[in-house]
C-alpha cells in the first residue's frame, strides 16, 4: 500500500515570519494526521525555523533544490548535508522551473538523485512535458527520458527511497491542470517504466502528479489508481487551501 502524499512546494514565495505563520497554522489543522503523508518545502532561509517548529508534527520538512557534491566552490549552492543538518527530509530534484529557467540538464539530475539517497535524503524527482511536446505527440518520449536519466545512477536496492511527480509544464501555475484520466495515462506509463527497471519496488514507489492541483481538482485526481498525491505549488501557499487539499475526499468515502 503506498501512503497517500500531499507535498507544498513554496517556490520564492514566504520570509521566515510568514512560514511560521504558515506551518503553524498547518499544523492545527493537518500536523496529526497519520493515514497521509504531508510535506512542505519552504525556501532554504526558512527551512531551519520551521523544522524546530515540526519536531512534534506529523508534517515532514523537505528542500526545493540542491547541488550534487559533499562540498566545494560552488557558491550560491547548498549541499544534502547542510539540509539534513537543518532537519531537511526531502528534497525537491529537477523541477521544471529548475530545467527550464536555470538550464538544469538530465546529466546534472541524474547526478543529483543518487547524491541525495546517499545523504539521506529522498528525493522527489520532477518530470513532464512541455506543451509543444505533447502537441507533437512527444509526450511519453520526453517523460520517459527524463525518469530513465534521472534514475540512471539510482541501484534496485535504492529505489523505495524515491518519489516521482509528474508534472506537466503546461500544467505548473497557469490554472490548465490535466483531466484525470491525462494524469492518470502518464502515471500509467511512469508505473510500467519502474516495475521494467525496479521489479516488484515499483509498488511501493509513489507518483505524485503536479501542476495547478487545488481544493476543487484534488478529490478527482487523488481517485485515479496510479496518483498517489500531489505536488501543489500556488495552493499550498495559504493554510485553508493546502488543509482542503491535504484532506481530499477518498473516492467511495
Ligand atoms: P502550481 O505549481 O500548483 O502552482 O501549478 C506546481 C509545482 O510547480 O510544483
Amino acid at each position: 500500500m503506498r501512503k497517500p502524499f500531499l507535498a507544498g512546494n513554496w517556490k520564492m514565495y514566504k520570509t521566515v515570519g510568514e512560514a511560521l505563520d504558515l506551518v503553524r497554522r498547518l499544523n492545527i489543522s493537518v500536523g496529526q494526521m497519520r493515514d497521509r503523508e504531508v510535506l512542505v518545502c519552504p525556501p532554504f532561509t526558512a527551512l531551519k525555523s520551521v523544522s524546530q517548529i515540526l519536531t512534534d508534527s506529523q508534517i515532514r520538512l523537505g528542500a526545493q533544490n540542491m547541488h550534487y557534491e559533499k562540498e566545494g566552490a560552488f557558491t550560491g549552492d547548498i549541499s544534502a548535508a547542510m539540509l539534513v543538518d537543518v532537519g531537511v527530509e526531502y528534497v525537491i530534484l529537477g523541477h521544471s522551473e529548475r530545467r527550464h529557467v536555470f538550464g538544469e540538464s538530465d546529466t546534472l539530475i541524474s547526478k543529483k538523485v543518487p547524491a541525495a539517497i546517499s545523504a539521506n535524503l529522498k528525493p522527489i524527482l520532477c518530470i513532464g512535458e512541455k506543451i509543444e511536446e505533447r502537441q507533437a505527440g512527444q509526450t511519453q518520449s520526453v517523460v520517459l527520458r527524463q525518469l530513465e536519466q534521472g534514475l540512471s545512477a539510482v541501484p534496485k536496492d535504492h529505489a523505495a527511497h524515491v518519489t516521482i511527480a509528474y508534472e506537466p509544464v503546461w500544467a505548473i501555475g497557469t490554472g490548465h491542470t490535466a483531466t484525470p484520466r491525462q494524469a492518470q495515462e502518464v502515471h500509467a506509463l511512469i508505473r510500467g517504466a519502474l516495475q521494467k527497471k525496479f521489479g516488484s519496488t515499483a509498488e511501493t514507489i509513489r507518483i505524485l502528479y503536479g501542476g495547478s492541483v487545488k481544493p476543487d481538482n484534488i478529490d478527482s485526481l487523488m481517485a485515479e489508481r496510479d496518483i498517489d498525491g500531489a505536488l501543489v505549488g500556488g495552493a499550498s501557499l495559504t493554510p485553508e487551501s493546502f488543509s482542503r487539499i491535504v484532506r481530499y475526499a477518498n473516492a467511495g468515502s
